[in-house]
């Protein structure tokens, strides 16, 4: 066992080390509580004196009134000094009660917050988010779609290429979310009700109302006896529960390679029809081709471009504003 010198001693130099990490008032204070205080190591020897043997006692009582004295002084010292850093503080023309400058919270990207209240109203409507890649072979962004290398539906979704390539097969940038139609079926059977999120690419030239990346939410709804009054109820659901029960929305038919038939639905904004997404009933051949008698399983499908969404949703007349990184249009959107 250590001799009360020893314990002395160590005492001493873990006080005078953990003094040396000081760095305000307050802890300094504790400080002093935890090594001179009324419960201190130090204080609690002074009060068991009777327990030292008799020829000891004087000598540890001096002993630790003059460390006690000794650590009363430093802190002291350090006490002074930190005055005199405020006082240079003050002396250096800086004014310390002067509010701070504030720390601005961060928010979400409008495209962020209208892309989860679109999954959010489609998980009302029963679908589950699933992600897919944004590299993509021309095989699944094409040709399982039903659009064939000379189809003049290509044009349309002319894209980026990119120098690597997957088992022997270029990528592109996928030009929108459904290729994710076909890796969903080829891995999993109806009843399926799936949304995708996700970035898509172009190469097109940017005005109000196209970008050359952007995002949308592709559903896939397959089973048993899906007819096309499903897909519509579907659709006006959603549009009146994402842009209240007074929008007025267009069904109109269109053409896709990929359903049959085709519909796109556009939403009245600013004195014009806004088309917000393509829609239609899964084509026959995509049913057969995922490996089902397209006489008994059915389903819709639909793309749906979360800008034009946002745009709806905020009245804002331009989707150039959303990639400027302008913090005065991003300050907006609070979550
Ligand atoms: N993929 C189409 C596009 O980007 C949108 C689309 C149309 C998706 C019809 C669909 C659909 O699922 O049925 O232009």
């Amino acid at each position: 066992m250590s001799t009360i010198n020893e314990q002395l001693d160590s005492l001493k130099t873990e006080a005078l080390s953990s003094l040396n990490n000081i760095i305000n008032k307050e802890e300094l204070m504790m400080w002093r509580t935890k090594y001179t205080g009324r419960s201190s190591a130090l204080s609690s020897i002074l009060k068991n004196l009777k327990d030292v043997p008799q020829e000891k006692r004087k000598e540890i009582g001096l002993l630790v009134n003059d460390i006690k004295k000794n650590l009363e002084l430093l802190f002291k010292d350090k006490d002074a000094s930190f005055d005199n850093k405020i006082a240079n503080e003050i002396d250096r023309n800086i004014d310390i009660s002067l509010p701070g400058l504030p720390v601005r919270n961060g928010s979400l990207h409008p495209i962020t917050i209208a892309l989860n209240k679109t999954l959010k109203v489609l998980s009302q409507l029963g679908f589950s988010s699933i992600e897919g890649p944004e590299a993509e072979t021309s095989h699944y962004n094409f040709d399982s779609l039903r659009i064939p290398d000379d189809h003049p539906a290509r044009d349309m979704w002319d894209t980026f290429w990119l120098d690597s390539s997957f088992n022997n097969e270029e990528l592109l940038l996928r030009t929108h979310t459904s290729p994710m139609q076909i890796r969903f079926l080829e891995e999993n059977d109806p009843p399926i009700r799936i949304a995708v999120p996700g970035k898509c690419y172009r190469y097109e030239s940017t005005d109000a109302t196209h970008e050359w990346m952007m995002h949308q939410v592709e559903i896939l709804a397959i089973d048993k006896n899906v007819s096309i009054a499903n897909l519509k109820a579907t659709l006006q659901s959603f549009a009146y529960e994402m842009f209240g029960s007074d929008a007025k929305i267009m069904l109109r038919n269109s053409y896709f390679p990929f359903v049959e038939p085709g519909v796109e639905m556009a939403v009245f904004f600013r004195g014009e029809w806004l088309e917000v997404m393509g829609a239609g009933m899964v084509h026959p051949d995509i049913i057969s081709a995922a490996g089902y008698d397209p006489n008994v399983y059915s389903g819709f499908a639909a793309g749906m471009g979360i800008e034009r969404i946002a745009m709806l949703l905020w009245d804002i007349d331009d989707i150039r504003y959303f990639y400027q990184n302008d913090l005065r249009f991003l300050k907006k959107f609070k979550n």
